[in-house]
């Protein structure tokens, strides 16, 4: 066999590291990942094998599920996620948020209330800048006021990006013009394009499995939680609605992608308002408030 053959060889996924790879990844982050995927899996995984020095994906496999590969498990699942993003995607949740969701905030902030808002798998945050964008075009005397977006991911690489808040001339090319005048900055040295501070200033991100613990105390006025659970099974799906509905506010909001949808048997929790926009039910008696 040449040598280059021989790498061919020795870089296939077996089926059977390939299922242990998949059971883990579920375990893990709730990610299902059928067999078609095998490829894009043994693609995704290559550099892990290059970083930790496995010379196969039977070995990867072994010290993956080993006691001494617990590190490499997390940056298996960040190579395993897919984090692709875009400022204002599915634009209808921000006419949404500026002709309905703002002017119940701003009724709330008069009265001396906080508002908080989650944007749960943000990845490289345009989701969370995009809230931010939106919410100071339309009420700029909501954002002097005590107002939070949090952004968390599963996914400590891609924060890092998102905390970072550099985006190239593509990416930011979904902003709306007037928006992109006013909230990015164009950094010649690095010649690409930083979403300014005082959009940043009322963005916080942090590190959130939602198959885990939430450690936020108090409730969101609404969530964005979009193209996210498609990577879920429906058993996982189910577990989360009436974690998100604990969470949410009265007359609060959750924002899903746009082939997501709340399952039937949770939508005595929610009520549809508009393309997969969502507002809490009154409280039903089965959910308590923590
Ligand atoms: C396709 S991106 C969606 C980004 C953004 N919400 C949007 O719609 O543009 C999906 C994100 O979900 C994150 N994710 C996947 N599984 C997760 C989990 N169990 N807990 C938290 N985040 C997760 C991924 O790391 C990824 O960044």
């Amino acid at each position: 066999m040449t040598s280059s053959r021989q790498d061919t060889a020795a870089l296939s996924m077996d089926g059977k590291s390939f299922a242990a790879i998949a059971a883990l990844a579920k375990e893990e982050a709730g990610l299902v990942l059928p067999t078609g995927k095998m490829t894009m899996v043994q693609s995704r995984l290559r550099k892990r094998l290059l970083a930790t020095g496995q010379p196969d994906y039977e070995t990867y496999c072994q010290f993956v599920l080993s006691p001494a590969g617990s590190d490499e498990r997390r940056y298996m699942i960040s190579a395993l996620t897919t984090n692709v993003s875009h400022f204002f995607r599915e634009s209808h949740h921000f006419d949404i948020l500026r002709d309905k969701v703002v002017p119940q905030l701003l009724a709330k902030a008069r009265n001396g209330q906080k508002i908080r808002i989650w944007s749960a798998g943000c990845s490289s945050g345009q989701e969370p800048y995009s809230i931010s964008m939106c919410l100071h075009a339309a009420a700029p005397e909501l954002v002097s006021r005590d107002l939070l977006i949090l952004g968390t991911d599963i996914d400590s690489a891609i924060l890092e990006k998102a905390e970072a808040a550099q985006y190239s001339e593509q990416q930011i090319s979904g902003i709306p013009d007037d928006m992109r005048r006013t909230f990015v900055e164009h950094d010649r040295s690095s010649g690409l394009y930083q979403v300014t501070p005082e959009i940043r200033r009322i963005v916080r991100f942090k590190e959130l499995n939602l198959l885990r613990d939430w450690p936020m105390k108090g409730y969101f006025d609404a969530i964005f939680c979009r193209n996210v659970v498609i990577y879920f099974d429906a058993e996982t799906q189910a577990s989360l609605w009436p974690r998100f509905r604990q969470r949410i506010d009265r007359d609060g909001w959750i924002f899903l992608g746009h082939s997501e949808r709340i399952s039937d048997q949770a939508l005595h929790l929610f009520e549809p308002n508009g393309m997969t926009a969502y507002r809490a039910a009154a409280q039903p008696s089965a959910i308590k408030k923590e």
